[in-house]
Protein backbone atom coordinates (compact mmCIF):
# COMPACT_ATOMS: atom_id res chain seq x y z
CA UNK A 1 0.00 0.00 0.00
CA UNK A 2 1.01 3.39 -1.27
CA UNK A 3 2.29 5.81 1.90
CA UNK A 4 -0.24 8.57 0.56
CA UNK A 5 -3.17 5.86 0.92
CA UNK A 6 -5.15 5.52 3.99
CA UNK A 7 -5.60 2.26 5.46
CA UNK A 8 -9.16 2.34 7.15
CA UNK A 9 -7.90 0.54 10.16
CA UNK A 10 -5.33 2.80 10.92
CA UNK A 11 -5.31 4.72 14.04
CA UNK A 12 -5.22 8.36 14.03
CA UNK A 13 -4.53 8.93 17.40
CA UNK A 14 -0.96 9.37 17.78
CA UNK A 15 -0.31 12.21 15.41
CA UNK A 16 -0.88 15.34 17.04
CA UNK A 17 -2.30 18.21 14.63
CA UNK A 18 -0.67 21.56 14.62
CA UNK A 19 -3.04 24.51 14.88
CA UNK A 20 -6.19 22.04 14.27
CA UNK A 21 -9.08 21.02 15.81
CA UNK A 22 -8.06 17.67 16.30
CA UNK A 23 -10.96 15.83 18.05
CA UNK A 24 -13.30 17.25 15.36
CA UNK A 25 -11.16 15.95 12.82
CA UNK A 26 -10.47 12.45 14.52
CA UNK A 27 -13.94 11.52 15.76
CA UNK A 28 -15.71 10.89 12.58
CA UNK A 29 -14.45 10.12 9.01
CA UNK A 30 -17.06 12.73 7.40
CA UNK A 31 -15.40 15.45 9.11
CA UNK A 32 -12.03 14.30 6.93
CA UNK A 33 -13.62 13.94 4.04
CA UNK A 34 -11.67 15.69 1.66
CA UNK A 35 -8.98 16.28 4.13
CA UNK A 36 -6.58 13.51 3.50
CA UNK A 37 -3.74 14.82 1.12
CA UNK A 38 -2.32 12.35 -1.21
CA UNK A 39 -0.32 14.08 -4.12
CA UNK A 40 -0.21 17.90 -5.71
CA UNK A 41 0.70 19.64 -8.87
CA UNK A 42 0.94 23.34 -9.69
CA UNK A 43 -2.30 24.46 -7.67
CA UNK A 44 -4.10 21.55 -6.68
CA UNK A 45 -4.10 19.02 -4.22
CA UNK A 46 -5.38 15.41 -4.95
CA UNK A 47 -7.15 13.91 -1.78
CA UNK A 48 -6.75 10.44 -0.83
CA UNK A 49 -10.46 9.81 -2.42
CA UNK A 50 -8.79 11.29 -5.53
CA UNK A 51 -10.39 14.45 -5.97
CA UNK A 52 -8.65 17.31 -7.15
CA UNK A 53 -8.68 20.61 -4.65
CA UNK A 54 -7.36 23.68 -6.45
CA UNK A 55 -5.00 25.23 -3.68
CA UNK A 56 -6.56 28.95 -2.63
CA UNK A 57 -3.93 29.81 -0.13
CA UNK A 58 -0.61 28.13 -2.13
CA UNK A 59 -0.11 25.74 0.48
CA UNK A 60 0.33 27.81 4.05
CA UNK A 61 1.29 30.98 1.92
CA UNK A 62 3.97 29.54 1.09
CA UNK A 63 3.64 27.53 -2.92
CA UNK A 64 3.18 30.85 -4.97
CA UNK A 65 5.35 28.78 -7.72
CA UNK A 66 2.55 25.61 -7.43
CA UNK A 67 3.91 22.63 -6.04
CA UNK A 68 6.31 20.31 -7.28
CA UNK A 69 7.73 23.18 -10.12
CA UNK A 70 10.04 20.77 -11.74
CA UNK A 71 13.04 23.09 -11.62
CA UNK A 72 12.86 23.20 -8.46
CA UNK A 73 12.07 19.76 -8.09
CA UNK A 74 15.36 19.08 -9.84
CA UNK A 75 17.67 21.20 -8.46
CA UNK A 76 17.01 19.25 -5.11
CA UNK A 77 17.04 16.13 -6.50
CA UNK A 78 20.74 17.40 -7.82
CA UNK A 79 21.81 18.57 -4.68
CA UNK A 80 20.50 15.27 -2.84
CA UNK A 81 23.37 13.39 -5.04
CA UNK A 82 26.02 16.07 -4.45
CA UNK A 83 26.06 17.19 -0.76
CA UNK A 84 22.91 16.52 1.74
CA UNK A 85 23.75 18.26 5.21
CA UNK A 86 26.68 20.88 5.56
CA UNK A 87 27.47 21.81 9.16
CA UNK A 88 26.69 25.74 9.33
CA UNK A 89 28.99 26.94 12.19
CA UNK A 90 32.08 28.10 11.04
CA UNK A 91 31.82 26.20 7.62
CA UNK A 92 30.05 27.32 4.46
CA UNK A 93 29.23 26.31 1.41
CA UNK A 94 29.59 28.11 -1.68
CA UNK A 95 25.73 28.20 -2.85
CA UNK A 96 24.70 29.66 0.79
CA UNK A 97 27.21 32.51 0.55
CA UNK A 98 26.05 32.73 -3.07
CA UNK A 99 21.92 32.84 -2.47
CA UNK A 100 22.58 35.72 0.30
CA UNK A 101 24.00 37.69 -2.38
CA UNK A 102 21.44 37.18 -4.50
CA UNK A 103 18.52 38.03 -1.77
CA UNK A 104 20.09 41.20 -0.97
CA UNK A 105 20.26 41.67 -4.40
CA UNK A 106 16.98 41.75 -4.53
CA UNK A 107 16.08 43.50 -1.64
CA UNK A 108 15.55 47.43 -1.21
CA UNK A 109 18.55 49.78 -1.18
CA UNK A 110 21.00 49.02 1.97
CA UNK A 111 19.74 44.86 3.21
CA UNK A 112 23.42 43.57 2.39
CA UNK A 113 22.70 40.89 4.76
CA UNK A 114 20.92 37.69 5.36
CA UNK A 115 21.26 35.51 8.35
CA UNK A 116 19.38 32.00 7.54
CA UNK A 117 16.95 30.06 9.59
CA UNK A 118 14.38 27.79 9.21
CA UNK A 119 10.92 29.33 9.56
CA UNK A 120 9.05 32.03 10.08
CA UNK A 121 9.40 31.88 13.61
CA UNK A 122 12.78 32.29 13.73
CA UNK A 123 13.10 34.71 12.10
CA UNK A 124 11.11 36.58 14.06
CA UNK A 125 13.38 35.78 16.79
CA UNK A 126 16.13 36.10 15.36
CA UNK A 127 15.28 39.81 14.18
CA UNK A 128 14.43 40.46 17.83
CA UNK A 129 17.57 39.15 19.00
CA UNK A 130 19.42 41.60 16.75
CA UNK A 131 17.40 44.13 17.69
CA UNK A 132 18.45 43.75 21.15
CA UNK A 133 21.83 43.05 20.65
CA UNK A 134 22.65 45.99 18.10
CA UNK A 135 21.43 48.49 20.83
CA UNK A 136 23.51 46.74 23.68
CA UNK A 137 26.70 47.13 21.06
CA UNK A 138 25.82 50.50 20.39
CA UNK A 139 25.95 51.66 23.75
CA UNK A 140 21.91 51.92 24.66
CA UNK A 141 21.55 48.01 26.48
CA UNK A 142 18.52 49.94 28.05
CA UNK A 143 16.56 49.49 24.70
CA UNK A 144 15.06 46.46 25.72
CA UNK A 145 11.02 47.24 24.73
CA UNK A 146 9.11 45.65 21.91
CA UNK A 147 6.75 47.25 19.95
CA UNK A 148 4.71 44.94 17.88
CA UNK A 149 0.61 44.95 17.12
CA UNK A 150 -2.93 43.50 18.37
CA UNK A 151 -4.18 40.85 16.02
CA UNK A 152 -0.27 40.10 14.37
CA UNK A 153 0.93 37.48 14.12
CA UNK A 154 4.74 36.55 14.17
CA UNK A 155 5.04 32.77 14.56
CA UNK A 156 4.55 30.65 17.66
CA UNK A 157 8.05 31.43 19.25
CA UNK A 158 8.13 33.20 22.71
CA UNK A 159 9.51 35.73 21.35
CA UNK A 160 6.69 35.78 18.14
CA UNK A 161 4.10 35.08 20.89
CA UNK A 162 4.84 37.84 22.62
CA UNK A 163 4.60 40.81 20.04
CA UNK A 164 2.39 39.25 18.41
CA UNK A 165 -1.50 39.81 18.81
CA UNK A 166 -3.67 36.84 18.56
CA UNK A 167 -5.23 36.84 21.65
CA UNK A 168 -5.92 32.66 21.15
CA UNK A 169 -2.11 32.39 20.70
CA UNK A 170 -1.14 34.27 23.91
CA UNK A 171 -3.36 33.64 26.64
CA UNK A 172 -2.43 29.91 27.40
CA UNK A 173 1.19 31.02 27.83
CA UNK A 174 1.37 34.07 30.02
CA UNK A 175 3.62 33.25 32.17
CA UNK A 176 6.18 32.78 29.18
CA UNK A 177 5.99 36.28 27.54
CA UNK A 178 8.47 38.62 27.19
CA UNK A 179 8.73 41.54 29.21
CA UNK A 180 8.55 45.11 28.30
CA UNK A 181 6.24 44.18 25.70
CA UNK A 182 3.53 46.95 24.14
CA UNK A 183 1.24 46.93 21.23
CA UNK A 184 -0.39 49.10 18.95
CA UNK A 185 -3.80 49.31 18.06
CA UNK A 186 -4.80 46.96 15.21
CA UNK A 187 -6.34 48.73 11.95
CA UNK A 188 -9.34 46.38 10.97
CA UNK A 189 -12.05 48.44 12.12
CA UNK A 190 -15.41 47.18 9.91
CA UNK A 191 -17.76 50.30 10.46
CA UNK A 192 -15.27 52.34 9.20
CA UNK A 193 -13.55 50.59 6.35
CA UNK A 194 -15.56 47.31 5.18
CA UNK A 195 -15.42 46.65 1.42
CA UNK A 196 -12.38 48.71 0.88
CA UNK A 197 -10.41 48.12 -1.88
CA UNK A 198 -6.99 47.55 -1.45
CA UNK A 199 -5.47 50.20 1.53
CA UNK A 200 -8.27 51.75 3.29
CA UNK A 201 -8.76 55.01 3.46
CA UNK A 202 -9.43 55.36 6.94
CA UNK A 203 -6.94 54.44 10.03
CA UNK A 204 -3.87 56.39 9.45
CA UNK A 205 -4.47 58.17 13.07
CA UNK A 206 -3.96 54.78 14.18
CA UNK A 207 -0.29 54.57 13.69
CA UNK A 208 -0.07 58.10 16.22
CA UNK A 209 -0.66 55.82 19.28
CA UNK A 210 3.09 54.92 18.74
CA UNK A 211 4.00 58.47 20.09
CA UNK A 212 1.55 57.92 22.81
CA UNK A 213 3.63 54.76 23.69
CA UNK A 214 6.87 56.76 23.63
CA UNK A 215 5.65 58.90 26.11
CA UNK A 216 4.67 56.29 28.03
CA UNK A 217 7.58 54.57 28.02
CA UNK A 218 10.15 56.96 26.65
CA UNK A 219 12.00 56.04 23.97
CA UNK A 220 15.15 55.54 25.21
CA UNK A 221 13.64 51.99 26.49
CA UNK A 222 12.26 50.63 23.59
CA UNK A 223 14.24 48.69 21.11
CA UNK A 224 12.23 48.02 18.26
CA UNK A 225 8.59 47.82 16.57
CA UNK A 226 7.64 44.99 14.92
CA UNK A 227 4.62 44.44 12.09
CA UNK A 228 3.93 43.04 9.56
CA UNK A 229 3.42 45.23 6.40
CA UNK A 230 0.13 43.24 5.31
CA UNK A 231 -1.55 41.36 8.28
CA UNK A 232 -1.84 38.16 7.06
CA UNK A 233 -2.70 35.26 9.59
CA UNK A 234 -5.27 37.66 11.09
CA UNK A 235 -7.29 37.16 8.06
CA UNK A 236 -5.60 40.07 5.21
CA UNK A 237 -5.64 43.02 7.63
CA UNK A 238 -4.74 45.95 4.81
CA UNK A 239 -2.55 48.67 6.25
CA UNK A 240 -4.62 51.86 6.08
CA UNK A 241 -2.83 54.39 3.01
CA UNK A 242 0.40 56.03 4.44
CA UNK A 243 0.29 54.14 7.83
CA UNK A 244 3.66 52.16 7.07
CA UNK A 245 5.51 55.29 6.09
CA UNK A 246 4.23 57.43 9.42
CA UNK A 247 5.30 54.28 11.02
CA UNK A 248 8.70 55.06 9.50
CA UNK A 249 9.01 58.16 10.39
CA UNK A 250 7.87 57.58 14.00
CA UNK A 251 10.59 55.03 14.65
CA UNK A 252 13.57 57.56 12.89
CA UNK A 253 12.43 60.05 15.14
CA UNK A 254 13.32 58.06 18.50
CA UNK A 255 15.80 55.53 16.81
CA UNK A 256 13.86 52.72 17.46
CA UNK A 257 14.40 49.53 14.77
CA UNK A 258 11.76 49.46 12.53
CA UNK A 259 11.13 45.22 11.26
CA UNK A 260 8.92 44.15 8.68
CA UNK A 261 7.59 40.63 9.15
CA UNK A 262 7.86 39.91 5.49
CA UNK A 263 7.19 36.11 5.94
CA UNK A 264 4.29 35.78 3.73
CA UNK A 265 4.83 38.80 1.73
CA UNK A 266 8.23 38.22 0.73
CA UNK A 267 8.87 36.59 -2.97
CA UNK A 268 6.00 37.32 -4.79
CA UNK A 269 2.92 37.84 -3.04
CA UNK A 270 2.86 41.87 -3.65
CA UNK A 271 4.27 41.60 -6.53
CA UNK A 272 7.61 42.40 -5.92
CA UNK A 273 9.98 41.02 -3.92
CA UNK A 274 9.47 42.57 -0.69
CA UNK A 275 6.71 44.29 0.51
CA UNK A 276 9.23 47.23 1.81
CA UNK A 277 9.20 48.00 -1.98
CA UNK A 278 5.82 47.78 -2.67
CA UNK A 279 5.13 50.42 0.00
CA UNK A 280 8.02 52.60 -0.91
CA UNK A 281 8.93 52.18 3.07
CA UNK A 282 12.28 50.80 3.80
CA UNK A 283 12.52 49.00 7.34
CA UNK A 284 15.88 48.53 9.49
CA UNK A 285 15.00 44.58 9.34
CA UNK A 286 12.95 42.53 7.05
CA UNK A 287 12.27 38.40 8.40
CA UNK A 288 11.21 36.39 5.28
CA UNK A 289 10.57 32.44 5.22
CA UNK A 290 8.05 30.64 3.34
CA UNK A 291 8.30 31.77 -0.32
CA UNK A 292 12.34 32.00 -0.50
CA UNK A 293 12.02 28.39 -1.65
CA UNK A 294 8.37 27.60 -2.40
CA UNK A 295 7.70 26.17 0.89
CA UNK A 296 10.06 22.96 -0.50
CA UNK A 297 12.42 22.85 2.25
CA UNK A 298 11.98 24.71 5.72
CA UNK A 299 14.01 28.24 5.57
CA UNK A 300 13.90 31.71 7.09
CA UNK A 301 15.70 34.73 7.10
CA UNK A 302 16.42 38.23 8.44
CA UNK A 303 18.06 40.61 6.04
CA UNK A 304 20.02 43.21 7.55
CA UNK A 305 21.35 46.28 6.56
CA UNK A 306 25.25 46.80 6.38
CA UNK A 307 24.81 49.20 9.61
CA UNK A 308 23.22 46.80 11.18
CA UNK A 309 25.95 43.84 10.62
CA UNK A 310 28.81 46.55 10.98
CA UNK A 311 28.15 46.64 14.34
CA UNK A 312 28.28 43.71 15.31
CA UNK A 313 31.87 42.99 13.85
CA UNK A 314 33.24 44.72 16.26
CA UNK A 315 35.70 42.99 18.66
CA UNK A 316 38.66 40.56 17.72
CA UNK A 317 38.63 38.63 14.71
CA UNK A 318 38.66 35.03 15.84
CA UNK A 319 36.09 35.89 17.60
CA UNK A 320 31.88 34.93 17.53
CA UNK A 321 30.25 37.82 17.43
CA UNK A 322 26.46 36.98 17.36
CA UNK A 323 25.63 33.98 19.47
CA UNK A 324 23.04 32.68 17.58
CA UNK A 325 22.41 30.03 14.96
CA UNK A 326 20.55 26.78 13.88
CA UNK A 327 21.80 23.30 13.19
CA UNK A 328 19.80 23.40 9.76
CA UNK A 329 20.79 27.33 9.37
CA UNK A 330 21.35 27.23 5.53
CA UNK A 331 20.23 24.15 4.72
CA UNK A 332 21.70 22.59 1.98
CA UNK A 333 18.88 21.00 -0.07
CA UNK A 334 16.57 24.39 1.10
CA UNK A 335 19.88 26.75 -0.61
CA UNK A 336 18.95 24.62 -3.59
CA UNK A 337 15.26 25.38 -3.41
CA UNK A 338 15.81 28.55 -3.01
CA UNK A 339 18.47 29.32 -6.38
CA UNK A 340 15.94 27.22 -8.32
CA UNK A 341 12.85 29.30 -7.16
CA UNK A 342 14.80 33.14 -7.65
CA UNK A 343 15.68 31.91 -10.81
CA UNK A 344 11.99 30.72 -11.64
CA UNK A 345 10.70 33.47 -10.50
CA UNK A 346 12.61 35.80 -12.61
CA UNK A 347 12.64 33.46 -15.57
CA UNK A 348 8.83 33.23 -15.67
CA UNK A 349 8.33 37.02 -14.97
CA UNK A 350 6.48 35.80 -11.40
CA UNK A 351 6.18 39.67 -10.15
CA UNK A 352 4.49 41.45 -13.22
CA UNK A 353 2.18 38.34 -13.30
CA UNK A 354 1.12 38.79 -10.03
CA UNK A 355 0.95 42.42 -10.25
CA UNK A 356 -1.82 41.63 -13.06
CA UNK A 357 -3.50 39.40 -11.21
CA UNK A 358 -3.80 41.38 -8.13
CA UNK A 359 -6.75 43.46 -10.41
CA UNK A 360 -8.20 39.68 -11.57
CA UNK A 361 -8.25 38.78 -7.57
CA UNK A 362 -9.95 42.26 -7.11
CA UNK A 363 -12.60 42.25 -9.00
CA UNK A 364 -13.73 38.59 -8.42
CA UNK A 365 -13.80 38.45 -4.95
CA UNK A 366 -15.75 42.31 -4.59
CA UNK A 367 -18.05 40.43 -7.06
CA UNK A 368 -19.05 38.62 -3.51
CA UNK A 369 -20.98 42.05 -2.24
CA UNK A 370 -24.01 41.60 -1.19
CA UNK A 371 -24.35 37.93 -0.86
CA UNK A 372 -25.61 37.03 2.50
CA UNK A 373 -23.26 37.12 5.97
CA UNK A 374 -20.95 38.85 4.29
CA UNK A 375 -19.37 41.59 6.62
CA UNK A 376 -16.37 42.40 4.97
CA UNK A 377 -13.95 42.27 1.55
CA UNK A 378 -10.55 43.18 1.62
CA UNK A 379 -7.79 42.71 -0.55
CA UNK A 380 -4.34 43.35 -1.09
CA UNK A 381 -1.69 42.36 -3.94
CA UNK A 382 -3.05 38.56 -4.20
CA UNK A 383 -4.44 38.53 -0.63
CA UNK A 384 -7.65 38.67 -0.16
CA UNK A 385 -10.47 37.48 2.59
CA UNK A 386 -14.13 37.52 2.88
CA UNK A 387 -15.21 38.12 6.67
CA UNK A 388 -18.81 36.38 7.34
CA UNK A 389 -21.28 36.95 10.27
CA UNK A 390 -20.53 34.63 13.47
CA UNK A 391 -23.61 32.27 14.13
CA UNK A 392 -24.76 33.14 17.04
CA UNK A 393 -23.15 32.01 19.96
CA UNK A 394 -21.10 30.14 17.91
CA UNK A 395 -18.06 31.99 16.62
CA UNK A 396 -16.09 30.07 14.19
CA UNK A 397 -19.02 27.40 12.57
CA UNK A 398 -19.91 29.42 9.89
CA UNK A 399 -16.47 29.63 8.08
CA UNK A 400 -15.71 25.82 9.15
CA UNK A 401 -19.03 24.72 7.15
CA UNK A 402 -18.28 27.02 4.38
CA UNK A 403 -14.83 25.50 4.32
CA UNK A 404 -16.46 21.76 4.29
CA UNK A 405 -18.71 23.33 1.48
CA UNK A 406 -15.89 24.13 -0.64
CA UNK A 407 -13.74 21.15 -0.37
CA UNK A 408 -16.97 18.98 -1.60
CA UNK A 409 -16.62 21.46 -4.65
CA UNK A 410 -13.07 21.20 -5.17
CA UNK A 411 -11.27 24.29 -3.34
CA UNK A 412 -9.37 24.18 -0.50
CA UNK A 413 -9.83 27.75 1.44
CA UNK A 414 -7.87 28.59 4.72
CA UNK A 415 -10.21 29.76 7.48
CA UNK A 416 -9.53 31.49 10.88
CA UNK A 417 -12.47 32.57 12.71
CA UNK A 418 -14.98 33.88 10.89
CA UNK A 419 -12.70 35.04 8.07
CA UNK A 420 -12.21 32.98 4.52
CA UNK A 421 -8.25 33.71 3.44
CA UNK A 422 -7.19 33.54 -0.04
CA UNK A 423 -3.26 33.68 -1.14
CA UNK A 424 -3.84 31.81 -5.25
CA UNK A 425 -0.62 30.58 -6.43
CA UNK A 426 1.12 33.04 -8.80
CA UNK A 427 0.74 30.51 -11.74
CA UNK A 428 -3.11 30.63 -11.59
CA UNK A 429 -5.41 31.79 -14.18
CA UNK A 430 -8.02 34.63 -13.91
CA UNK A 431 -10.51 31.68 -14.91
CA UNK A 432 -8.98 29.89 -11.75
CA UNK A 433 -9.09 32.96 -9.98
CA UNK A 434 -13.06 33.55 -10.86
CA UNK A 435 -13.84 29.74 -10.28
CA UNK A 436 -12.68 30.02 -6.92
CA UNK A 437 -14.99 32.71 -6.16
CA UNK A 438 -17.82 30.61 -7.87
CA UNK A 439 -17.19 28.09 -5.66
CA UNK A 440 -17.20 30.39 -2.47
CA UNK A 441 -20.36 32.13 -3.32
CA UNK A 442 -21.88 28.53 -3.73
CA UNK A 443 -20.55 26.95 -0.40
CA UNK A 444 -21.63 30.50 1.62
CA UNK A 445 -25.10 29.83 -0.03
CA UNK A 446 -24.75 26.43 1.40
CA UNK A 447 -23.30 27.12 5.15
CA UNK A 448 -26.57 28.70 5.34
C1 LIG B 1 4.08 37.18 9.38
C2 LIG B 1 4.45 35.83 9.87
N1 LIG B 1 5.47 35.68 10.71
C3 LIG B 1 5.86 34.49 11.17
C4 LIG B 1 5.19 33.34 10.80
C5 LIG B 1 5.61 32.01 11.34
O1 LIG B 1 6.17 31.24 10.37
P1 LIG B 1 6.44 29.67 10.65
O2 LIG B 1 5.11 29.02 10.71
O3 LIG B 1 7.26 29.27 9.46
O4 LIG B 1 7.21 29.58 11.91
C6 LIG B 1 4.11 33.43 9.93
C7 LIG B 1 3.37 32.24 9.50
O5 LIG B 1 2.37 32.29 8.84
C8 LIG B 1 3.71 34.71 9.46
O6 LIG B 1 2.67 34.86 8.65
Amino acid sequence: MAVSELDPNQSLDAYWMPFSHNRYFKQDAAHRSNRMLAKAEGSYYWTTEGNRLYDALSGLWCCGLGHRHPRLVEAVKRQLDVLDYATAFQMGTPAVFHLAERIAEQAPAGFEHVFFCNSGSEAVDTALKMALAYHRARGEAHRTRFIGREKGYHGVGFGGISVGGMVANRKMFAAGMLQGVDHLPHTHNLKEMAFSRGEPQWGLHLVEELERLVALHDASTIAAVIVEPMQGSAGVIVPPAGYLKRLREICSKHGILLIFDEVITAFGRMGKPFAAQHYGVSPDLITFAKGVNNGLVPMGGVLATRNMYDTFMAGPAHLVEFFHGYTYSGHALAVAAAHATLDVLADEQIYPRVESLAGVLEECVHSLKGEANIVDIRNCQLAAAVELAPLDGKPGLRALRVFEEALKRGVLFRFTGDIIAMGPTFISSPDELAQMTDVLRQSIHAAG
